[in-house]
């Protein structure tokens, strides 16, 4: 896994903008997996001012998310398809029809998380899936115990998640405990994974996701077995790690070797 440890937030946010818009620019149909929660907004603000000022185009470019909260309407305030079009989709020019989410209404669902397998498939892949990780490890809602090689599916989520996410609801308001979620499997698919974590309280989770063993009880340690994964990190997410002037020097050392041109 390459750690990059960023001076703060904002610069994480800026390298992984800054990849995904050049993997834009090599391929217009390039293939997101996006994922939802506080991590990656300041990622979207900045795909939505590229488009803005006329640097970049999503129209032909297709999206899967990572995950949907089951039973809530598209309109629901608190639907991760909601908050994709507010931090996203409505601040870039990429057609409704290119969009997708695992399904979380209605029936079938078991052949349907099949199917949207499939839609990934048939799109060619995900080229690059962005990440964020929650405190228990969970990517996607992959919670602890989930299998490693797991697939679109519909997961109970823990007590832990519940109680880190409940500050987008109301007092009393109902909070879906199950959601579909893409797999660890369909996950460590994609060419390439952007994770980001910010602050303190993720600093537990980034050691064990990084420094710890590889478990199903953490579902996050499973990307060590992904060949291209890079973890943004800002100072306060990556202050448990042992390793860090390793990873500060392994970072000068590429970009060395990318300005002499031999990477
Ligand atoms: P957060 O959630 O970005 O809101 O911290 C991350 C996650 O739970 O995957």
């Amino acid at each position: 896994m390459k750690i990059v440890l960023t001076a703060h937030a904002d610069e994480a946010a800026d390298l992984v903008a800054r990849e995904i818009l050049d993997a834009l620019g090599d391929k217009p149909d390039l293939v997101l997996g996006l994922a939802t929660g506080s991590t990656p907004i300041g990622v979207y603000q900045r795909l939505c001012d590229a488009v803005a000022r006329g640097e970049a185009s999503f129209a032909r470019v297709r999206t899967f998310n990572l995950d949907e909260y089951l039973d809530l309407p598209a309109e629901h305030p608190r639907s991760y398809r909601t908050f994709m079009r507010e931090h996203l989709f409505e601040g870039i020019d990429i057609p409704p029809g290119n969009v997708a989410f695992p399904p979380s209404e209605g029936g079938d669902l078991e052949a349907r998380c099949g199917a949207y397998e499939e839609r990934i498939r048939e799109a060619g892949g995900i080229d690059i899936q962005l990440l964020g990780i929650g405190r228990n490890g969970h990517i996607g809602f992959n919670e602890p115990t989930s299998s490693l090689r797991s697939r679109t599916r519909i997961k109970t989520l823990t007590a832990r998640t519940l109680e880190d996410n409940a500050r987008f609801y109301a007092d009393g308001e109902s909070q879906p405990v199950l959601a579909a979620t893409m797999g660890i499997g369909t996950i460590l698919d994609a060419r390439r994974i952007l994770l980001q974590a910010i602050g303190a309280k993720k600093a537990d989770a980034v050691r064990a996701m990084v420094e710890g063993p590889v478990s199903s009880f953490f579902p996050a340690s499973m990307l060590q077995v992904h060949p291209l994964v890079t973890a943004f990190l800002d100072p306060e997410a990556a202050s448990l790690l042992t390793m860090r002037d390793y990873y500060d020097e392994t970072r000068r050392q590429e970009l060395r070797l990318r300005e002499e041109r031999r990477l």
